[in-house]
């Protein structure tokens, strides 16, 4: 039986032309700064969100947490939606490595106001609160069910932001896939943020590796706070030759990825066992099942059926869609959901 992997959009396997980009890729010892193809890979981010400089990661999980550490101090505070993978997803590292707080805004759909961040800034004048630093955004949202931002109320943020003095960073695992629905390119997206987090092994298919990018001091910063993380890679020119394979082949067919997601989403809506489906925007449903369902049987019934999905909380499970699920997979899946115990 072919399993049908819909957990996440992790699992994807590089391709037989991407496997070649990475065997034939110039490399060199990047902590010298002198790998070709993890310098290409930094420069190409850096110039689409429109930022001086770039710097390779192991992961996003590390991009971000480097951002973190480099915005804020500890004692400080993180404004970020109460979903946010930052704050959820990282090992606590938001609090751990930068001894940072947060403070959790409940957003719709992991999307959060402007007005919802200015209240939440603490009066700097004021020794019993945190001192708020950094708010950060995350598109597409993961916990949103794949929500996408409005680029626009990014920009009323900013406002804040700058009226108070703090940093705004983009945890931009997906952004790829959000700039698939609006249709705004990086450089629009990259404008009003101070750092850019970018994944290369979600949607796009590369095995390892995101790219932060940001203005030249900030990243010189994160690049000591790399090295002194462990993170510092030496022939890392195989890896990077893989993401700018992906940026060169794998953008163009995400909005397929969302097509595939929508049907998913539709069919699982069509169950008399699943109580709610978010709204599909990109490559991710999340659906809670009916009151009382027990979320790890279900995914375990669905197991054997070969479709594996995620338990994604109590009572909810989460598809998604990516590159190693094509037609026949997705005709697999469909027929499961539609069918299958019913
Ligand atoms: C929204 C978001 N940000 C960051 C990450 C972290 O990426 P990584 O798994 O590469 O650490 C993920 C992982 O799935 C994610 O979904």
């Amino acid at each position: 039986m072919r399993l049908i992997d819909l957990r996440s959009d992790t699992v994807t396997m590089p391709t037989s032309a991407m496997r070649e980009a990475m065997c034939a890729a110039p490399v060199g010892d990047d902590v010298f700064g002198e790998d070709p193809s993890v310098n290409a890979l930094e420069e190409r981010i850096a110039g689409m969100f429109g930022k001086e400089d770039a710097l390779f990661c192991a992961s996003g999980t590390m991009s971000n947490q480097l951002a973190i550490q480099v915005h804020a101090r500890p004692g400080d505070e993180v404004i970020c939606d109460e979903g946010a993978h930052i704050y959820r997803y990282e090992g606590g590292g938001t609090m751990a490595n930068s001894g940072c707080s947060v403070a959790l805004l409940r957003g719709d759909r992991g999307r959060f106001t402007a007005g919802q961040v200015r209240e939440a800034i603490h009066d700097p004048a004021n020794p019993h609160l945190a001192a708020s630093r950094l708010v950060s955004v995350e598109n597409s949202a993961n916990r949103g069910g794949g929500s996408t931002w409005d680029l626009q109320e990014v920009h009323r943020i900013r406002a804040v932001c700058n009226a108070h003095g703090l940093a705004l960073h983009l945890d931009g695992a997906r952004i790829f896939n959000a700039m698939a629905v609006d249709g705004m390119g990086p450089a629009a997206w990259g404008a009003p943020f101070d750092s850019v987090s970018v994944c290369l092994s979600k949607g796009l298919g590369a095995p390892v590796g995101s790219v932060l990018t940001g203005n030249k001091d900030f990243i010189a910063h994160a690049r000591r706070v790399r090295k002194r993380t462990g993170g510092g890679m030496r022939q890392a020119g195989m890896l990077a030759a893989a993401g700018l394979y992906a940026l060169d082949h794998h953008v163009q067919r995400l909005s397929t990825d969302h097509h595939r997601a929508t049907l998913l989403g539709a069919a699982m809506a069509g169950r008399a066992d699943v109580h709610h489906v978010m709204p599909v925007e990109t490559n991710i449903v999340v659906a809670s099942l009916a009151p009382g369902t027990d979320a790890q049987a279900w995914v375990a019934k669905f197991r054997e059926q070969g479709i594996l999905m995620a338990v994604f909380g109590p009572g909810m499970v989460r598809l998604v869609t990516h590159l190693g699920v094509d037609d026949s997979a997705l005709e697999q899946a469909l027929g499961a959901i539609r069918l299958f115990g019913k």
